[in-house]
């Protein structure tokens, strides 16, 4: 149950107009607190404290309060019945939508040949919660993983495998696709070494990044050696960006469709726009111009073919949209990226409105912020390379190793790994995501605090309590100690959390929700013994019900962020 719409409705109903209801910072004046008496009196033209003095007794008959009391210069404070708690507690259900919408995720966006680094880790970490979340509220959603195979960089590492194999069949006049081509292979390790080193190439000869911009063009535009090249790393390439998911724990991705696939709609996306006579011709290349008179900020034009023809990253993205309108036709596109990417979006966002395609406000981008080292700049590794996602996971994983020794645990590598990601993932979560922030892998990793490894250890606790339980968990109405009732009411504040995550995607909200929860459960555990033998039966049966609810609200959580909880920590 969301206690708090329920309250709120309940009072807004009897009194036949909308107060706000707040939740006091010292619970001990109330559970809730409404500014009724004020609003009222504003209506009515009274003064607050009097009317607050007629409302009470109607506040009062509310079969849910306890009792109600006025304070300062009219608010009531109100306090929810034990047994009203006790009742309605319960573990969190998915919700169903009023109206369910059809939303296109795009987040990851991984780029072919290059591996996964530090910059895609919000977007998978954060896209991902946000997709459960969206799923949770009743929506339908559809993942995409806009892969970046089929721009320059593509063509840097053509360049680069002709560079260093120029005899290979690729890329000889003569080329037949049907040969045998088995004997041409690469791993993702020796794959992933050939753009950086091509584009370090590319910065000090020209000769080589003319080579680059030539092999693009002819890629995109059907080059037989060159499309047998592309798709033996390609799938190279798929299968380390689904090790790099998986070890996160990250939902698959409903489509795995990038910058290629959207490319096959360029003939219809082309002809949409010169209908519209949108396609202005500019120094050989053919420009959208999305400047409007309202505008204060330099708003550039967007390149649809460059002057040697090649499709550009914006390009593609408006045949993406043109693409997911015709399959998915979705309510919304929810694009997740780096907020450097603010003006792409912009201008993407008014072609798309431009050609009738979407609204803009039906389109949403996200923007997160960089994460950085304790100097404040981008996180790098001790080499000083910009980090490899998988680097960070090895870091994190070594930091929760050697805290699981310093603390005597005997932990196996899958547990440490589970703890490693969680830890990760729950940092991130916690960040609002709209702001950089300070990566600091050892604090991330510690057993106390905001952290993902104390979420995880409350989480086996509450498990070894149900697990190690003989009686069977029961209601037994009972007046509630203070931290029975903290919690349950947190229990009652799920609904009310996740609906505010959703309306401000906002992932940080439940992890905080996640790290309040444990601090309660903690509280609960300490204060209110279960299995100890002095307990008598109606109690331990009445504190596991309330573990179990407590236990299975937290799993709800922990899933919503994609951790999973290990058997024991
Ligand atoms: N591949 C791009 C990158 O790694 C992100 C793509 C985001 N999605 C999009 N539809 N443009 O920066």
């Amino acid at each position: 149950m969301n206690l708090y719409k329920y309250v709120s409705d309940a009072i807004n109903e009897k009194l036949g107009f909308v107060a706000n209801l707040e939740i006091p910072r010292n619970r001990e004046f109330g559970d809730f607190s409404t500014n009724a008496a004020m609003v009222g009196a504003k209506i009515a033209h009274k003064n607050p404290r009097e009317l607050a003095a007629e409302i009470l007794p109607k506040i009062q008959e509310l079969d849910f309060v306890d009792n109600a009391n006025i304070a300062g210069p009219g608010f009531i404070n109100i306090k929810i019945k034990d047994d009203f708690i006790l009742k309605n507690a319960s573990t969190p259900q998915p919700q169903t939508a009023n109206t369910p919408l059809v939303i296109d995720m795009d987040y990851g966006a991984y780029n072919v040949a290059k591996s996964l680094h530090i910059g895609h880790l919000r977007t998978s970490i954060v896209g991902d919660t946000l997709n459960r979340i969206f799923r949770f509220m009743g929506h339908k959603t559809i993942s995409y993983n806009h892969m970046g195979d089929w721009g320059r960089s593509m063509g840097m590492v053509i360049a680069w495998i002709k560079r260093i194999h120029p005899d290979w069949p690729f890329f000889q006049d003569n080329f037949d696709a049907t040969m045998d081509l088995s004997q041409y292979t690469f791993d993702a390790a020796e794959l992933n070494t050939f753009y950086p080193a091509a584009s370090a190439l590319a910065k000090q000869d020209e000769k080589f990044m003319d080579d680059v911009h030539i092999i693009t063009a002819e890629l995109q535009r059907g080059h037989p050696g060159y499309n047998a090249l592309y798709n033996i790393f390609m799938p190279v390439s798929l299968k380390s960006m689904h090790d790099t998911i998986t070890k996160l724990n990250i939902l698959p991705f409903d489509n795995n469709l990038g910058e290629k696939n959207a490319a096959l709609y360029e003939a219809p996306v082309e002809k949409l726009l010169r209908d519209k006579n949108l396609l202005v011709e500019s120094d050989g290349a053919e420009i959208v111009v999305v400047k409007k008179d309202t505008d204060t900020a330099p708003m550039p034009p967007v390149m649809f073919h460059n002057s040697r023809g090649a499709t550009t990253y914006d390009a593609t993205d408006i045949m993406a949209i043109y693409y997911r309108k015709l399959t998915d036709n979705p309510n919304k596109i929810i694009y997740l990226t780096d907020s450097r990417q603010s003006l792409h979006f912009e201008q993407l966002f008014r072609i798309a409105e431009l050609t009738g395609l979407f609204d803009t406000k039906n389109l949403e981008h996200i923007g997160y912020g960089t994460i950085n080292g304790a100097d404040g700049k981008p996180f790098k590794t001790r080499s000083g390379n910009a980090a490899d996602l998988d680097d960070i996971i090895q870091i994190v994983t070594d930091a929760v190793r050697a805290r699981a020794s310093e603390n005597n645990k005997e932990l196996d590598s899958n547990t440490i790994d589970t703890i490693a990601i969680a830890a990760l993932k729950f940092n991130d979560l916690i960040h609002d995501l709209r702001s950089d922030y300070i990566f600091d892998p050892d604090s991330v990793t510690s057993f106390e605090g905001k952290t993902g490894p104390y979420i995880l250890y409350t989480a086996v606790r509450l498990n070894s309590v149900l697990k190690r339980a003989t009686d069977a968990p029961k209601l037994n109405t009972h007046t509630l100690s203070p931290d029975e009732r903290n919690l349950l009411m947190a229990v009652m504040d799920f609904d009310r959390t996740i609906q505010s995550a959703y309306e401000n995607r906002a992932t940080d909200m439940i992890a905080n929700y996640a790290y309040n929860l444990c601090q309660l459960i903690n509280a609960f555990y300490h204060s209110c013994p279960i299995l100890r033998d002095d307990i008598d039966v109606q109690t331990k049966q009445s504190r596991l019900y309330i573990t179990k609810i407590a236990r299975d609200t937290l799993v709800t959580v922990t899933d919503l962020m994609g951790l999973k909880i290990p058997d024991k920590m």
